[in-house]
This record gives C-alpha cells, structure tokens and sequence, in this order.
C-alpha cells in the first residue's frame, strides 16, 4: 500500500466510490455482553458480518477491502479468547475459502507470519496460493498485524541494505520505505471504518491511512451491514479530499 491517492471508483449511482476500503471490525464483545452472551458468540457472529461485507463490496464497486481481524496487541488477551479467534480463522478459511475462490476473491495477508501455529501459516498460505490470480475483489486480511511492528521491519531491512553497502541512506525516501511494507502494491485506503464507536487507528495501517478518510460508526461489529457499510461510502462522499493541495475531492 504504497500510492497516497489511490484512483476512486465509479459507484452505483454514478458518484465516486471509495477503490479501498479498510475496516477496524470492532466491538464484537461488547455486542456480546449487551445480550448476555459470552464474548466467543459475538466473535462468531462478527464472521457473519464479514461474510455480508465481502458480498457487498462486491455489489458496491469495492476492489480492496482490508479488515482487521487480530492486532498484534491483542496477544494480551486471555488465552482462551485467543483460542476462540484462532479457531474461528481456521473455520472460516476451511468453510469459505471455497466461495471466496469462486466469486474472484483474492485473499492477501498482512502481518507477522513468525510465532504462528505451523496449521494457521499453512491455511494462510493455502488462501493465497489458491486465489493469487482472482481480480474481482483483493481482501486484505490483516492478522497478527502491528502498524508500527510492520514499519520497524521495513526500516530493518532498508538498514541491512544499507550496512552490506547496498543502498545509499540518501536513497531511503517515502516510497522506498513503502515498498518493503507487507502489501506495497495494494493502493492506500481510501476509506478507513471503525464499528462500535472508538475513535481511534490502535497500531492499524498507520502509515497507509497518511491521507484516508475516516468514518467512525456506533454500530458493534455484528451488527454491521450492506446498508451500514452504504452508509459510510456516503459520509466518505461528502468529505472533500485535498492531499495537502487545494484542488478538491481527488484531483486526478
Ligand atoms: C473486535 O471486537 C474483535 C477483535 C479485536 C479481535 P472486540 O473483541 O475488540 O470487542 P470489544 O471491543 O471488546 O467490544
Ligand atoms: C482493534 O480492536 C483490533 C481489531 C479490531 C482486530 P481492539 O479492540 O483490539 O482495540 P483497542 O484495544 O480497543 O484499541
Ligand atoms: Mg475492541
């Protein structure tokens, strides 16, 4: 993700639409809890909610949609809690990865890889493998992800370059620390949603969202929706992009 002005897409009506959508799918257990449900069921039917948000991006011109399904954060959680998100991962790339495969899904994974499961690595990669020439719609799934985690690895790898007398330090600028971030050739989002009402990134796609507009919505995660979803691409089209110019909206 590496373009600060990723071209917007011809939506439904005719009105510019977001090319990428990112979304902090928050809020699962607090839907739980207002039910007197166990925090593990709103996970389960926050799946459901991703399963009606990939569909609708299809139906709303989206072609990148990013979520944030396990932050490197959240490590600090109780062991059993990570083991209901875990599992449910296998589950839905066991269960979807088919459906995916067939509505032209390619599936990319940001994150760190290292000190996962030996089964997850192996899913993920398998997701990839299988969908890597898709083109219908790119679903970026971020997990085991850590903006700051993913910055610090490019600036590693930009110094080793530079210690082995490959690389000049005049030379590391902007685009040449995009290009070792995790997905360089995905555009930057345009839109970046968070459900259940925060109002913050927390350590997500930090350095992408540079120029995203961001829509805080009330809603818990579960709940979200076509129309949920309908409704943020319309707040996102009445702001007014500028890209630190004074031309508006994308200025392409
Ligand atoms: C989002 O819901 C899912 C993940 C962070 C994995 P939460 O689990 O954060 O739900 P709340 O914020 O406690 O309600
Ligand atoms: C962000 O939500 C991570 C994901 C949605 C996967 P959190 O619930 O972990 O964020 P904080 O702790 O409220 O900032
Ligand atoms: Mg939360």
């Amino acid at each position: 993700m590496s373009n600060a002005r990723a071209p917007a897409t011809d939506g439904p009506d005719g009105t510019e639409g977001p090319l990428h959508v990112a979304i902090i799918m928050d809020g699962n257990g607090r839907w739980a809890a207002a039910r007197g449900l166990p925090r593990a069921e709103g996970h389960r039917r926050g799946v459901d909610a991703l399963r009606r948000v990939v569909q609708a991006s299809h139906e709303l011109g989206i072609r990148y949609l990013t979520i944030f399904s396990f932050s490197a954060e959240n490590w600090s959680r109780p062991a059993t809690e990570i083991g209901d998100l875990f599992g449910l991962l296998r589950r839905f790339i066991r269960n979807d990865l088919a459906t995916l495969h067939r509505d032209g899904v390619r599936v990319r994974v940001i994150g760190e890889r290292q000190g996962l499961e030996v089964d997850i690595c192996a899913l993920l990669e398998e997701a990839e493998q299988l969908t890597r020439h898709n083109t219908r719609l790119d679903l970026i799934v971020a997990f085991n992800y850590g903006s700051r985690q993913e910055i610090a690895a490019a600036a590693q790898r930009l110094a080793r370059e530079v210690a082995e007398g490959r690389r000049d330090p005049a030379s590391i600028d902007a685009d040449a620390l995009s290009r070792y971030l995790d997905a360089p050739e995905i555009p930057d989002p345009d839109l970046i949603i968070r459900t259940s009402g925060e109002q913050r990134l927390s350590n997500f796609l930090m350095w992408q969202a540079a120029y995203s507009e961001l829509v805080f919505v009330p809603i818990h995660w579960p709940d979200f929706d076509k129309a949920a979803l309908e409704g943020a691409i319309a707040e996102f089209a009445r702001r007014e992009r500028r890209f630190g110019g004074l031309i508006a909206k994308t200025g392409s």
